[in-house]
């Protein structure tokens, strides 16, 4: 069984990333590496973090047209992180590259699953600017199933919306879901938010979290409390 907690580290330079796993003396969390942090420190913060022992999401959201991500992928496939991700926007042909891009000689390859929609962007937005005639719901459903078909593991979705993407996509497939929230913290700028133990319920087999572990006066107590709701739960 997968499920897991992902600690966003969205920090902006390799020190300061470290200094925080070095925190950690025990179970050795599963990391998320995004762009801030990519694109501060380069690969070799991946290969840093992968040394310590760490699982790694790198979070890029790749879109751009099937060829492009096809190499791009094929680069990030020596980088031998645990899971990466693609815009379900970028079209079936370009997952379908992407999955190509990523697999290693061996046939191995990372987890790789696709974002949807964004968290941000509301239903009125898509319709609006996106000019995307369908509800928010329906929408990512069917990139959700774009992304089956195209080989994918995987979305990247709200909580609230990881029973419908499984409901469509079958139980295996992966809903991994930030927007997580202890029930007596501030939202920040999540929308959609749920706590840990509700995010078990709704069928997360990843729950990604951020701030509320990284500005958490003591982080490691902060995981500990999402693990315990998560995987004990
Ligand atoms: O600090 P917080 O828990 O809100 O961090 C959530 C993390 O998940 C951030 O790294 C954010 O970029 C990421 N994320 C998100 N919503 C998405 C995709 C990624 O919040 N749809």
């Amino acid at each position: 069984m997968n499920r897991d907690v992902i600690i966003a580290c969205d920090f902006s330079s390799k020190e300061a990333t470290l200094e925080f796993l070095d925190r950690f003396s025990g179970r050795k969390p599963f990391v998320k590496i995004g762009m801030e942090l990519f694109y501060a420190a380069g690969p070799d913060i991946v290969r840093e973090v992968k040394a310590r022992g760490h699982k790694v999401f790198l979070d890029l959201k790749l879109h751009d047209i099937p060829n492009t991500v096809k190499k791009a992928m094929k680069v990030l496939s020596e980088l031998d992180v645990d899971m990466t991700n693609v815009h379900a926007a970028g079209t079936v042909a370009m997952m379908r590259a992407a999955v190509e891009g990523l697999t290693r000689p061996d046939g191995t390859r990372p987890l790789l699953i696709a974002v949807t929609q964004l968290t941000s962007t509301g239903e009125d937005a898509m319709q609006k600017e996106l000019l995307i005639d369908s509800s928010i719901n329906d929408t990512i459903v069917h990139y959700a199933r774009n992304a089956k078909e195209a080989g994918l593991d995987g979305v990247v979705c709200s909580p609230l919306e990881a029973g419908m993407v499984k409901a469509a996509c079958g139980g295996e497939f992966l809903a991994v879901t930030p927007g997580i929230r202890f029930a007596d913290a501030a939202a920040d700028d999540q929308v959609r938010i749920t706590t840990p133990a509700r995010a078990l319920d709704l069928g997360s087999d990843f729950i990604v979290v951020g701030r509320p572990i990284t500005a958490a006066p003591d982080p490691v107590a902060a995981y500990n409390r999402c693990l315990v709701d998560f995987l004990a739960g």
